[in-house]
């Protein structure tokens, strides 16, 4: 089932310089690139993008931190894009997270877990219409493609 998903290398990712690292697992797992920018997420799109965690303690470290320096947000596309995005990432506590994952590799704080992809189908709508408008996102085929399914 194509889907597509929001990831976000967070600023603790951009700041270390794993930018790069973060967008080949990625990509070498076959997901495409629909839409890719360099940004610094104003407070009030922080706010609605973590509103499910208002009144959490660590909601306001949250919103402080992924405001606090330039972020990438990216569209990915692919074959269950939500599932394959939240697998790669590993769990939101790096200590948990299997080596291997993203957080598992190169994380070691909840708070400065390096990524972000949206949780569910329903919220990968949601949060890409946050940060991306319709013309930003490029469908497109690419050669390699057709070795990625059957
Ligand atoms: P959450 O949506 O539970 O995790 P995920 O990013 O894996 O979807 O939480 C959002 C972010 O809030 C999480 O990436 C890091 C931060 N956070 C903390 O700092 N402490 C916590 O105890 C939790 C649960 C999250
Ligand atoms: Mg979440």
């Amino acid at each position: 089932m194509m889907e597509r998903t929001l990831v976000i290398v967070k600023p603790d990712g951009v700041q270390r310089a794993l930018v790069g690292e973060i967008i080949k697992r990625f990509e070498a797992r076959g997901l495409r690139i629909a839409g890719m920018k360099l940004m610094r997420i104003p407070r009030e799109t922080a706010e609605r993008h973590y509103a499910e965690h208002k009144g959490k303690s660590f909601y306001e470290s949250t919103v402080a931190y992924i405001t606090s320096a330039p972020v990438v947000v990216m569209c990915l596309e692919g074959p269950d894009a939500v599932a394959a995005v939240r697998a790669t990432m590993g769990a939101t506590n790096p200590l948990s997270a299997p080596p291997g994952s993203i957080r598992g590799d190169l994380g070691l704080s909840i708070a400065r877990n390096l990524v972000h992809g949206a949780d569910k189908p329903e919220t990968a709508v949601r949060e890409l219409a946050l940060y991306f408008t319709a013309d930003e996102l490029i469908s497109y085929e690419r050669s390699g493609d057709k070795w990625l399914t059957e």
